[in-house]
């Protein structure tokens, strides 16, 4: 059995002590579990600066924050990161910063790891400052050559901060608004294509489980600023939802994965098994 779990959105920010408590308390929780590895499905932080000194400390103080909160996490297992627009700091934003504080300095925003017969492809959906897309060729190229490599593997998670299916009020905020306006996009058929098991995402703020075709999406969300009209104007692929600070963990069991969705005071609010897709020939 290989376990896991997924957050997004912690958010770290400076000079708020209750804000990071609330933060460290969930990740405390999620440590409890044991798990093989964690994702992080992006907007460690909550950077949004220029290059101005000041503003360079303050995100400086951002990541200690995110590093306190997140160590026993690190001391227990591997962490996969994703980035989000959060994390790209900067007047002009770059994932540089970001890179240098997950350990990735001088790499790609996007890689691949394998963890115990689960393939994870980590993605960079950012395009621009607080915009999402998957645009970039380079790494469309990659995506595909990984996918096929990954048939290999038992299970495929692809994690990205911007979510592909979303309500078409929120369109503005996924990737399909970059992509190819008007078509499914580039991703969502690499995806379907590839036998992807998992679309895990973070940034709308809420948990949110999203069925199309073959590919569920699991959107976390260990933030506490949440728009109402996430629960009011659900898309027409949503499974389930809650608006309260989750996580989700999944256990591959056989071809089995099981996932559930818990919110910080430990209430499971959602629960559902799915069986491992075929891979592609
Ligand atoms: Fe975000």
């Amino acid at each position: 059995m290989t376990r896991w779990i997924f957050v997004s959105d912690l958010q770290l920010r400076p000079d708020d002590a209750e804000h990071e408590e609330r933060r460290r308390l969930l990740i405390e929780r999620v440590a409890t579990e044991k798990p093989d590895f964690v994702i992080d499905g992006g907007d460690h932080v909550a950077g949004q600066v220029n290059d101005e000194p000041e503003e360079v400390a303050r995100v400086a103080q951002m990541w200690a924050a995110y590093h306190r909160a997140t160590a026993p996490l690190t001391q227990l297992c591997p962490v996969i990161h994703s980035v989000g627009n959060h994390d790209q700091t900067g007047s002009n934003p770059t994932s540089e910063e970001y890179l240098r504080q997950v350990g990735r300095q001088g790499q790609r925003t996007y890689f691949a790891k394998t963890i115990g017969g689960v393939h994870i492809a980590s993605i960079d959906t950012t395009n621009g400052r607080h915009r999402g897309g998957f645009v970039d060729r380079a790494q469309t190229r990659w995506l595909r050559r990984d996918l096929r490599a990954s048939r290999r593997a038992r299970c495929t998670i692809v994690v990205g901060h911007y979510p592909v299916l979303v309500a078409p009020w929120v369109l503005a905020h996924s990737v399909l608004r970059d992509e190819e306006p008007g078509t499914r996009g580039l991703l969502l058929p690499m995806l379907l294509e590839a036998g992807v098991d998992l679309l895990l995402c973070g940034h709308l703020h809420a948990y949110e489980r999203a069925r199309f075709e073959t590919v569920t999406q699991v959107m976390t969300s260990a933030s506490d600023i949440f728009s109402e009209d996430m629960e009011e104007k659900p898309g027409e692929y949503r499974v389930a939802f809650d608006k309260r600070q989750t996580y989700a963990r999944f256990v591959l069991d056989g071809s089995t994965i099981r996932g559930e969705a818990v919110s910080a005071d430990g209430e499971i609010v959602d629960a559902w098994t799915q069986q491992l897709l075929p891979k592609p020939g």
